[in-house]
């Protein structure tokens, strides 16, 4: 039987649209509350971050859009109980990625003290480290499970193999209840890679990061004479069935990340507000089968069999 997979072990719901917090480099807290604010009020209760985040965008450095989020909630308390907060760690810039133990604890602690709080709710390891045995990495997060630091736990960039394999070392108390990756109009992999089969396989929540190809689908066109070639059928499509809901072709987007029917979670990492209303109406539009099978044929270039 198909369940909610928007829910959260604890029962906590989230809604269909979270607000990404990569991009989030400034250090004007009120203006980093005003944002938070706007997602929260727009339904994204879930706030996106990871400890290595305030590295690029003009970031300066490791832990920038942490440290934000904790003056934000610092500032104003009352928001902790209204978002489900999320961050990531496992990538420790130049090794690269570090899942053993003791770098584990002591990064969850330090994103700990950077939010300010004394529990995250979703915890995700944010990219797989090859060197490390699944069995530590499920010990580990278990163990900070157990001690309150972690709600939930969840993985990012993980292949199928990977996910079982993490999976097959934890206990049925402590699953991993998400699994984020990229997954837009222009980068269609998880829907044959297994990855969103294996969310509803499990009831796992599927959260989808740059709906947007980052930007690059948004702003493809806005030049003459580009884009050439697939992308420009592709962003034909869309404007096609945007033009045809009086809506933007960001909005066809995220409502085409939306459609799938393992109900994704998709984060977007706009910092404009106007733009985070706008697409909050995404969740309001609802694309047929055709529409979704004509923006797969544009992304790929070529009819389906
Ligand atoms: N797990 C991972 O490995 C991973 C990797 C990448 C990202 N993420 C997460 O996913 C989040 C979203 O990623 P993303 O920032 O690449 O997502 P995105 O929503 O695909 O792209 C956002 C970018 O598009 C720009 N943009 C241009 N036109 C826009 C429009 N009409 N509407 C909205 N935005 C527009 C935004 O600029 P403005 O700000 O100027 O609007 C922003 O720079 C990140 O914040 C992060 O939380 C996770």
């Amino acid at each position: 039987m198909k369940t909610d997979s928007r829910l959260l072990p604890d029962g906590r719901g989230v809604g269909p649209l979270s607000w990404g917090c990569w991009r989030l480099v400034t250090d004007d807290v009120f203006e980093a509350r005003r944002r938070m604010e706007t997602a929260l009020s727009l339904g994204m209760n879930m706030i996106d971050t990871a400890d290595v985040y305030g590295l690029d965008w003009g970031g300066t450095s490791f832990g920038l859009s942490e440290t934000i989020i904790g003056r934000v909630l610092a500032q104003s308390p009352g928001l902790r109980e209204e978002l489900v907060l999320a961050t990531k760690g496992g990538i420790d810039p130049g090794v690269p990625y570090d899942s053993s133990p003791a770098y584990l604890e002591s990064a969850i602690d330090a994103s700990l003290t950077r939010l300010g709080v004394e529990r995250i709710d979703l915890w995700y390891v944010h990219r797989p480290d090859m060197l490390t045995h699944p069995a530590d990495v499920a010990d580990t997060l278990a163990g900070l499970v157990a001690k309150g630091k972690l709600a939930a736990i969840g993985v990012s960039n993980h292949t199928v193999a990977q996910v079982d394999a993490l999976m097959a070392h934890l206990r049925a108390e402590v699953p991993v209840a998400a699994n984020q990756v990229e997954f837009s109009a222009a980068h269609l992999s998880p829907l044959r890679d297994g990855t969103l089969d294996q969310c509803m396989r499990d009831q796992r929540m599927a959260v989808a990061w740059s709906p947007l190809g980052g930007g690059r689908l948004t702003a493809a066109g806005a030049d003459p004479g580009e884009p050439e070639g697939t992308e420009a059928a592709l962003i034909a499509v869309l404007d096609e069935l945007a033009a045809s809901r009086g809506v933007s072709r960001a909005v066809i987007l995220v409502a085409f990340v939306l459609a799938h029917p393992c109900a994704p979670v998709v984060v977007i990492g706009t910092q404009n507000t106007d733009r985070m209303a706008d697409l909050a109406g995404a969740a309001e539009v609802s694309l047929s089968r055709a529409e979704c099978y004509r923006i797969i044929e544009a992304s790929e270039g070529v009819p389906l069999p």
